[in-house]
């Protein structure tokens, strides 16, 4: 099966004219008066629906409490107009105490401090691949990306805006950036929403906004690389999109006040298209500020698309779970850096380093594990660990994990006289391996390596062993493989709804970075995380954007999800870090394939307003589901739906002893005259019942609407499985068409 592996690419931008920022502005009068940031969601008065800007800064103002006016200090941090009715005030705990019973305040709570899904595994590599979609989508041209994230270099060549043609006329943003850096038709806005320094520039000081922003969409940059490796013409999935940048995070971590605002900002100013590469563990969606701007963005027809976490490989671990969001999980691309560790036993196990030292020569030297004498910090060569054990020229033996930074492991060996490393991974990482840029020659292998080699260490009474270092390969058949830290489901929040909703690439991923980590240029970086995922997808739904403007966000997400890859390039179901077959709550509906998301056949839509029944029915009050919709709802007076019965493109089902049926309607964005055949994957345990098993369709955009039914067998039936799975396929009598859909089943 052909696998259309996506682009990646980091660049990293030469200067850091800003790094140097002052300390963050904290307005600390005395302890007992510590001021902190609070949301604060608020009603509109009856008739005040349409205050204008300045009109609800007042109002806003207005009702802040009086010890907060009177001050000299702005306490009015952001005033939110399109995500929600409210604002981010600087307040104390008393203040905000006292607030909270004013009839106009629906919540109030102290700002939360949320995390960029990046692991932090500096290494690089280039990704290029013919891409078909690209023509049939204009490369994203006339599309608007906006990423919320650490600002960005506008100076690397990822963003130039050479032969770009103007942002659409609808384009309302602005610039920060000044002078000689600014922004062009490429680079079409930046902003930043975070308060640290006098010089509160979009500026990108951490790097991780200059690689997603790269990765969405970046432009071709020729001869990236890095180390020499992995040379190429990199550039991102929606080469000829804008991009507009919001500056929501800093090395500290992501502002809830600051992600609302740049959410608000984005809305009004027109992107087209969203990318959040951060998250937060799971809240309720009415006090998720993520999910909150995320439907406010749906409700203006803007595409939304959010990293699943890095939480992995254990259940329950997600980010980002509501409905209205693409939710990514990340796996693995099909090239290695290789670097593979050599025993004198003649064995050899593939492993990947980014630093691919040319003069190392792969002669066998003694190899020791520290950690032999059962002393833990040893066995993770943690810092000062290796300097009374003698590794003076010799391979040595280094586990992942304890907290310390993988390339820290390695200065370790360095710095203790060591010659090489082989690191090995945890048993939860299994085969997952990370391509870092290392400071010694070293291979990154698998657990099963790592015991492998240790067992060789105990056979013999003088191990040796070298590393090989082998440069870029391609082709790997198992590809993608889902990354061991790829958050999993189920659903925590609304477990009748499946996620994460795709997977794509986010392993050893190279894209833009704001500084040279190896004196070329391009600057480039290779790290991993679902952040990396995030961003390519939010590219590829720029470029369905651009070929498909009717499309509602929806429908853009129906379809890539429908149209997902099952199988690895192989032709193999898609494995997990273990190399076992990756469940649907590690890869949801599999690998994205963009070529065949452009043209799906059928969609599952979703309306704004089907969200209303269900919200109600996951058993929110009115005042809930008003601060997720910003309308006056009555649950009472809608016909409330179970999660399952929202027209999702999966099915998340819980099965105790009794039946449950559901329907979903599909509309043809295929050919008029079409005939499509049901072929369903029942779930062990669990008879299925589809009505009608085809659907005739004679005009595009015509809807129809089919029931399931899950019918569970006998309970001795499902063996020791908690959870099953299976599918609902609809395949076209052309021959054309294939619409998947994804099913678990948990027992209970
Ligand atoms: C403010 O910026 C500086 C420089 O980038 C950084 O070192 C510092 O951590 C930032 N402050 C906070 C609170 O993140
Ligand atoms: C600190 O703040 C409290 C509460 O506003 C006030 O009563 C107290 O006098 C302040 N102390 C100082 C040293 O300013
Ligand atoms: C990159 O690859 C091209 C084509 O294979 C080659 O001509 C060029 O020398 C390479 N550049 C580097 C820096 O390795
Ligand atoms: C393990 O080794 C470290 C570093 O050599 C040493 O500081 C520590 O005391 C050792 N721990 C034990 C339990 O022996
Ligand atoms: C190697 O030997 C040590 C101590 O002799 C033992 O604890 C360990 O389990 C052995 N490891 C393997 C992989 O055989
Ligand atoms: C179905 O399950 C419920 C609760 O789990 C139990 O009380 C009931 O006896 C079961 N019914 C049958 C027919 O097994
Ligand atoms: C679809 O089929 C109907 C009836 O068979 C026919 O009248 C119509 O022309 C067909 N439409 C297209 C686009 O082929
Ligand atoms: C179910 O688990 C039990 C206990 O772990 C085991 O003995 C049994 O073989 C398992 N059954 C199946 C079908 O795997």
């Amino acid at each position: 099966m052909e696998l259309t592996l996506l682009l990646a690419f980091v660049f990293i931008l030469t200067f850091c004219a800003t790094s140097a920022q002052e300390a963050m502005e904290m307005v600390v009068e005395n302890e007992s008066n510590l001021l902190t940031t609070y949301i604060v969601y608020v009603q509109k008065p009856q008739g005040e629906d349409s205050l204008q800007y300045d009109d609800l800064h007042g109002w806003y103002n207005s009702l802040l409490p009086e010890s907060a006016k009177t001050q000299n200090q702005q306490r009015l941090v952001f005033s939110y107009r399109n995500v929600v009715s409210g604002f981010a005030a600087k307040l104390t705990a008393e203040e905000a105490k006292s607030m909270q019973g004013r009839e106009e305040v629906v919540s109030i709570r102290a700002e939360r401090i949320l995390s960029l899904h990046t692991t932090h595994s500096p290494g690089f590599m280039g990704l290029q691949t013919g891409f078909p979609l690209w023509r049939g989508s204009n490369y994203g041209k006339g599309i608007i990306v906006g990423v919320l994230d650490t600002g960005i270099n506008p100076s690397h060549p990822s963003f130039s805006g050479e032969g770009m043609p103007s942002p659409p006329a609808k384009w309302k943003g602005h610039c920060e950036f000044t002078k000689q850096r600014t922004c062009n038709n490429k680079l079409i806005g930046a902003r930043s929403f975070v308060k640290n320094s006098s010089r509160d520039l979009p500026f990108d000081d951490v790097g991780h906004g200059t690689h997603t922003a790269s990765t969405a969409a970046g432009r071709f940059v020729q001869g990236a690389s890095i180390f020499g490796n992995a040379n190429g013409t990199a550039s991102g999935m929606a080469p000829f999109a804008h991009l507009a940048i919001y500056k929501v995070c800093q090395l500290d971590g992501c502002y809830e006040s600051a992600i609302i605002a740049g959410m608000d900002a984005a809305i009004e100013d027109g992107v087209d298209i969203l990318s959040l590469s951060l998250g937060g563990p799971p809240f309720e969606f009415f006090e998720d500020s993520i999910a909150l701007g995320a439907f406010a963005a749906i409700r203006n027809g803007i595409f939304v698309s959010c990293s699943a976490g890095n939480e992995g490989p254990g259940y329950s671990t997600l980010s980002n779970e509501a409905p209205w969001i693409l939710t990514v999980g990340a796996s693995s691309i099909d090239r290695k850096i290789s670097a593979s560790a050599k025993l004198g036993n003649g064995k050899e196990f593939h492993g990947e380093s980014a630093f691919q030292p040319k003069d190392f020569a792969p002669t066998l030297l003694p190899l020791v594990y520290a950690g032999k004498n059962g002393n833990e910090s040893c066995a993770f060569c943690a810092p000062g660990s290796l300097e009374s054990v003698d590794v003076q020229g010799k391979v040595v033996l280094c586990e992942i994990g304890g907290d310390i930074a993988r390339i820290d492991k390695g200065q370790e060996v360095k710095n203790a006289g060591g010659a090489a490393m082989i690191l090995m991974n945890s048993e939860i990482r299994g085969y997952t391996t990370l391509a870092d840029p290392h400071v010694l020659p070293a291979a990154h292998v698998s657990y099963h390596a790592g015991l492998e080699i240790k067992e060789y260490i105990n056979s013999t009474s003088a191990p040796t062993a070298t590393v090989l270092f082998r440069g870029t390969i391609i082709g790997d058949p198992f590809a993608p493989v889902v990354a061991s830290f790829s958050s999993r489901g189920p659903n925590n929040v609304s477990p009748g709804i499946l996620k994460p909703d795709i997977i794509g690439p986010g392993l050893n991923i190279l894209a833009a970075w704001p500084v040279s980590l190896d004196h070329a240029f391009p600057p480039m970086n290779m790290i991993s995380g679902t952040s990396m995922s995030c961003p390519h997808l939010s590219g590829i739904a720029a470029l369905l954007k651009n070929s498909h403007p009717d499309w509602s966000p929806a429908a853009i997400k129906s379809a890539i999800m429908t149209t997902a890859h099952k199988a690895n390039l192989e032709g193999e179901p898609i494995l997990d870090q273990w190399l076992e077959p990756a469940d649907v709550f590690a890869t949801g509906s599999g690998h994205v394939n963009p070529l065949q998301a452009n043209d799906p056949g059928l969609i599952y839509d979703i309306e704004p307003n089907d969200y209303i029944p269900y919200l109600c029915g996951l058993g929110y009050t009115d005042k809930q589901v008003g601060t997720i919709l910003q309308q006056k709802v009555r649950c009472s007076e809608v016909k409330i739906i179970q999660e399952a019965q929202l027209n999702y493109p999966s099915f998340s089902i819980e099965m105790g002893n009794t039946s449950q049926s559901y329907t979903r309607t599909v509309t043809n964005v295929g050919p008029a005259n079409s005939t499509y055949v049901v072929e369903v994957e029942a779930p062990l345990a669990v008879e299925m019942s589809i009505s009608p098993a085809t659907l005739t369709f004679q005009e595009v955009k015509e809807k129809l609407t089919y029931l399931v039914e899950f019918i569970p067998e006998d309970e001795s039936l499902r063996g020791n499985n908690t959870f099953v799975q299976g599918s609902i396929k609809w395949v076209s009598l052309s021959g054309e068409y294939s619409v998947s859909i994804p099913i678990s089943v948990i027992f209970n």
